[in-house]
């Protein structure tokens, strides 16, 4: 087990570049090796969850080479092979659900597995919508993982989501490129669109239409090459450790701006930040700038509704902006947390409270009270990446020293996070 040690050192100060986007570089190494051709990406983020979906692929038989380069020699819609072990998709949700989709339009048997706290998650969410469109797929007790799968034969259908989850609609439309028919879904409300944006980029046709999407299936994709933005999610930390330490001023360079994702400065926006954002422009189909962030007051906001898909993952960094705000926050409808890599809630709130903040659990997200004074104590990543990068921003807004346990799950999305926070401490 890992520690880290934080100690306030005053404000932060300069430029920095910050990892590939989990969700494109995953969707990169999937999409890429069902395509027909060659897919080559930059800037790809090489942490341990893409690296297992890299892996996943190696095992079903394709060619991947992996360097600043990713190149990955597609197998085309019917090149799969079966793999010979069971596939160990390790921390990742995201690998886990999509490769699932893909596997349930396959001819063969597949296994899949993952870490304890995959282990835990829910995976009946993909199995009803796989089972219904022909796949057999049987799990542990109550939809948990491991997972076996016996595809092929899949028909498309009409889904109407329960849950807002791109993992679950990116299954599904993954599993229509080898069903036949047509896929027709509705989504309670708008869920990251990478893997319809890189469909299309592939040569794919959807129909889009506010919470629709209608897809032709059985369509055949051509690998391109592709810049893979920096994660927005990733750069969230680093937003808000600027906003929030005092005389702090810095510069994120290429975020990923695809407005599915921006939630978190939409939310910054409603605590009064005001967030520049500088050479806008295009990167393979998603938009990307630079974010200059400068320390300055925040106040309190609610949180709710469409905004919270949008900004999902950086709840748990949001709470920290939050202890510092000026007034009460709130944040609802993020049920959704309780079924992360931790339950975000309750590891949010459980942690901050340690540092002196005041924090209500809600069942469906969190009462933060603002203007807290921190104080650094011993706090727990509970095995969640976020949580850990999370209480290191809230260790640099606090007195004293943070001790934050067990970080070496941090390598699953940002390794080199805590070097990339010191180099900025002016
Ligand atoms: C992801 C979708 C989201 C998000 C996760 C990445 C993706 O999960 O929380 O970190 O890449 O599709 P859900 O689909 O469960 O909302």
């Amino acid at each position: 087990m890992a520690d880290w040690e934080i100690q306030a050192k005053g404000r932060l100060a300069g430029e920095i570049t910050i990892p590939g986007d989990k969700s494109v570089s995953h969707r990169a190494v999937i999409l890429g090796a069902i395509a027909k051709g060659v897919t080559r990406a930059w800037g790809w983020l090489k942490a341990d969850d893409v690296l297992r979906t890299i892996s996943a692929f190696r095992m079903l038989g394709v060619e991947i080479k992996v360097g600043d380069e990713l190149v990955i020699k597609g197998a085309g819609k019917a090149g799969l092979k079966p793999a010979n072990q069971i596939i160990d998709l390790g921390n990742s949700g995201t690998g886990m659900r999509l490769i699932s989709g893909v596997l349930a339009g396959q001819n063969f048997q597949s296994a899949l597995t993952g870490d304890e706290t995959l282990q835990r998650r829910p995976m009946k969410r993909i199995i009803e919508p796989l089972s219904k469109m022909g796949a057999r797929i049987q799990s542990r007790e109550n939809g948990l993982a491991p997972l076996t799968i016996r595809g092929g034969n899949l028909h498309g259908i009409d889904y109407q989501m329960p849950v807002a989850s791109a993992q679950v609609k990116s299954a599904i439309l993954l599993a229509s490129i080898f069903a036949q028919g047509k896929t027709r879904l509705t989504e309670p409300s708008p869920s990251r669109d990478h893997t319809e944006n890189m469909m299309e980029y592939f040569g794919a046709t959807l129909i889009r239409s506010g919470l629709k999407i209608e897809f032709v299936c059985g369509q055949e994709l051509s690998g391109r090459d592709l810049q893979v933005p920096g994660d927005i999610s990733s750069a969230a930390f680093f937003i808000i450790a600027g906003l929030i330490v005092p005389g702090s001023e810095v510069l994120i360079r290429s975020v990923g701006l695809n407005p599915t994702r921006t939630g978190i400065l939409d939310g910054l926006k409603m605590m009064g930040a005001d967030i520049e954002i500088q050479n806008a422009r295009l990167a393979s189909g998603e938009p990307v700038g630079d974010l200059l962030v400068k320390s300055q007051g925040l106040k309190a906001a609610e949180f709710k509704g469409d905004l919270i898909p949008r900004l999902i993952d950086e709840i748990p960094i949001l709470a920290v902006a939050a202890t510092r705000a000026k007034g009460t926050t709130v944040i609802r409808d993020a049920k959704e947390l309780r079924v992360k890599e931790s339950d975000r809630i309750n590891a949010m709130a459980t942690e901050l409270k340690k540092m002196g903040a005041k924090v209500e659990e809600l069942e469906d997200g969190m009462v933060i009270e603002g203007q807290a004074t921190l104080k650094g104590a011993e706090v727990f990543s509970h095995q969640d990446h976020r949580v850990a990068m999370s209480l290191a921003v809230a260790g640099m807004a606090a007195s004293g020293q943070t001790k934050v346990r067990s970080v070496e799950w941090v390598d699953t999305s940002f390794p080199g996070f805590l070097e990339k926070l010191n180099r900025l401490v002016a």
